[in-house]
């Protein structure tokens, strides 16, 4: 459990709404000694701003292509939230053409100048920028399924804080799986196997899931045109990078979910619950027993899963 060694994240996307607290939160954390913020712009501001903090962290700001291989050179972990967020009336999947493109040219080039790094895709649609980043990781002879991680864990954030305020708990000791992918109904949470259990009728299972499932609409909604969420995302995307660098770093029975490739279901990608090791993913776990409710949310995905899935693999194919 002690450090071994200190690590090199990057933050692709850090001076956005995401990136900028992400690099705070990751600037706090004792596992990273070397952080390194790139964006298209402006991201020497916020570099210098996140490097008066006194933590260890040396802090880098990168911008625009030139600098991207420096940015990236020899990273442990990459964090990606890069690209358009949604407005009010989009959908996740309306992201796509911009957002894929972009994922593309940046996983690129974590092909090249880290090709061993773990990648935290948080961009959406992370239901298909996570098949892109695999296949043009393929076409590069650089994948490996064990280090390429779609980030879920908001909605887990989110499942475990609704979950809780409903039934009165412990926001703390409360989990929740999540399992699926990212967006509308391929989000679901696993209440029957939420803890501490508590017993709730039908009507408050659907309502918790449905609230689940459209949590990043509502604060879309709430932010009026100015953007999707981006604290509470960043927030879960530096637990996720923690887990990561913990796992790493050696500490065993890091658990989180995390949409990769799977074997769980008949969709080559899924977000399980999955135990992470030094190399990336160690174990993915099963779904665990399935009350009618769940099962049915788990066929009614399936569908939307697998197209999302082929349109990454697809696109990134016709590069
Ligand atoms: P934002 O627009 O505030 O920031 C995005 C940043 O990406 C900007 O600074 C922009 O300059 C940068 N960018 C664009 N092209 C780039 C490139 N080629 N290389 C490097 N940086 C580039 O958007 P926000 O709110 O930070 O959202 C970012 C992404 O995260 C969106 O795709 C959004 O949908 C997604 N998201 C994912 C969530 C999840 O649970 N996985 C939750 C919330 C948002």
């Amino acid at each position: 459990m002690t450090q071994t060694r200190g690590y090199k994240v990057a933050v692709l996307g850090a001076a956005g709404g995401i990136g900028q607290p992400c690099g705070l939160l990751m600037k706090m954390n004792p596992l990273v000694t070397e952080l390194s913020l790139y964006d298209i712009a402006g991201t020497p501001g916020v570099a210098a701003d996140v490097s008066h903090i006194n933590t260890a962290a040396q802090v880098k700001g990168y911008a625009g292509d030139a600098e991207l291989g420096a940015a990236l050179k020899d990273a442990d972990l990459v964090i990606i939230p890069a690209g358009v967020p949604r407005k009010p009336g989009m959908t996740r999947e309306d992201l796509f053409k911009i957002n894929a493109g972009i994922v593309a040219g940046l996983t690129e080039a974590c092909a090249t100048h880290c090709p061993n790094a773990m990648i935290n895709m948080i961009s959406n649609p992370v239901n298909s920028t996570v098949p892109i980043a695999a296949e043009v990781l393929k076409k590069r002879g650089a994948y490996d399924p064990k280090k390429l991680f779609g980030v879920t864990t908001l909605d887990v954030v989110r499942a475990k804080t609704f979950y809780a305020e409903k039934n009165g708990l412990e926001t703390a000791k409360v989990d929740v799986p999540v399992v699926g992918g990212h967006a509308g109904i391929t989000i679901l949470p696993l209440l029957s196997q939420a803890t501490p259990k508590a017993e709730m009728d039908a009507a408050t299972i659907e309502a918790l899931t449905k609230r689940t499932q459209d949590g990043g609409t509502e604060v879309v909604a709430a932010k009026a045109g100015k953007g999707s969420a981006t604290l509470s995302m960043a927030y879960a995307g530096a637990v996720f990078a923690d887990s990561c660098l913990r796992a790493k770093n050696g500490e065993a029975g890091v658990v989180e979910c995390t949409y990769v490739e799977s074997n769980v279901t008949d969709a080559r990608f899924f977000a399980s619950k999955v135990t992470l090791g030094k190399e990336g993913v160690e174990t993915i776990h099963g779904l665990g027993e399935l009350t009618p409710y769940e099962k049915a949310g788990l066929d009614g995905m399936m569908a939307e899963l697998n197209d999302s899935i082929n349109k990454g693999v697809e696109f990134a194919k016709a590069l």
